[in-house]
């Protein structure tokens, strides 16, 4: 990561000062030094880390942050370059580029942490929040894209918190994009079955996969280009049903564990995302064009 003195396009100003509360913990950070391409990570977990890797090739001036729940894995933020914060940490400067990432479970009040993250926006370059494509209103294996019609609120407590979420990122002006299932060779749907060996799950739900490293990219595309209030999808366009993701997994032959197979017959069934729209604005394809793609068989 580059040091504030090797960028030109920082404003100048003192370094940066960091204060702690009793705890110990960092609570408030002063800094007069703003990059025109610095960064800020809300949620840098595993998507995060990768946005942060490539925005870093992309600009390799930029200065790259990262706030946290907890102070667990700033160890490693800071070996690959991202200063890690608290998440109730104040700034005394905004940010131009915000990605908001971090997932909707551990915090008790997901919408009030996208308006926290807007009011650390200088509204200069891009406010971008990853949400789901459970908001859209689809649970009988169809057809679904961007404009899909939402579920309603009031429906479902969980895809309220993402709603709301949502409508905070767009009344700050940032952009959302709307994530089915995210994977890589260690994390995703496939690994969580193989460790379970038995779901109690239907096997002909069909659902949608992107791989992380075409989601960091998609996200850069969208933050480079410096949008407001738009709301984009991010899928593979090569839905697949569970048993053809399990049947997939088995026959690459590159996973050790065995899986036994779904159970459930009456749970309900999910949607076939495709995200043209999303593709023909952005000029945007996945590296990962499909799941068995990934594992290295043909579609
Ligand atoms: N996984 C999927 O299939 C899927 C599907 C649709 C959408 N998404 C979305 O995709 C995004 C990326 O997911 P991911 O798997 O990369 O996430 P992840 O690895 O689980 O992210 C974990 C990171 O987020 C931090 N964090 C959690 N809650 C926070 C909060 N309220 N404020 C600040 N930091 C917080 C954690 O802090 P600590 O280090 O302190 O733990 C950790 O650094 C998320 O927005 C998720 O909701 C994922």
């Amino acid at each position: 990561m580059a040091t504030s003195s090797q960028n030109s396009s920082f404003t100048a100003g003192p370094p940066m000062d960091i204060f702690s509360n009793n705890a110990g913990e960092l609570n408030s950070v002063y800094t007069d030094v703003v990059g025109e391409h610095d960064l800020m990570i809300v949620g840098p977990g595993v998507l995060g880390r990768i946005v942060a890797e490539k925005w870093q090739q992309e600009y390799p001036n930029s200065q790259i942050y990262g706030q946290t729940m907890t102070t667990n894995h700033h160890d490693e933020l800071i070996k690959i370059g991202i200063k890690p914060f608290l998440r109730d940490t104040k700034f005394s400067h905004k940010f131009p580029y915000v990605i908001f990432c971090a997932p909707p479970f551990p915090t008790t009040d997901y919408p009030n942490d996208l308006r926290s993250a807007g009011l650390n926006w200088s509204g200069k370059g891009s406010f971008l929040f990853t949400s789901s494509t459970a908001v859209y209103d689809c649970n009988d294996n169809g057809l679904c894209d961007e404009d899909f019609p939402l579920v309603p609120i009031g429906r479902s407590s969980r895809t309220d918190v993402l709603l709301k979420a949502e409508n905070a990122a767009l009344e700050a002006g940032g952009c959302v994009l709307r994530l089915v299932g995210l994977y890589n060779s260690d994390k995703g749907p496939h690994m969580y079955w193989l460790e379970k060996g038995t779901v109690e799950s239907r096997p002909d739900h069909i659902l949608n996969l992107i791989h992380y490293k075409d989601v960091a990219s998609l996200s850069i595309a969208i933050l480079k280009k410096n949008l407001r209030n738009r709301i984009f999808v991010g899928c593979d366009n090569h839905p697949l049903s569970r048993q053809d993701i399990m049947d997939a997994v088995s026959q690459s032959g590159k996973f050790d564990k065995n899986f036994n197979g779904f159970t459930g017959t009456d749970d309900p069934l999910g949607k076939k995302i495709y995200n043209t729209k999303t593709r023909a604005e952005l000029g945007w394809e996945p590296k990962y064009q499909s799941f068995r793609q990934f594992l290295g068989l043909t579609d």
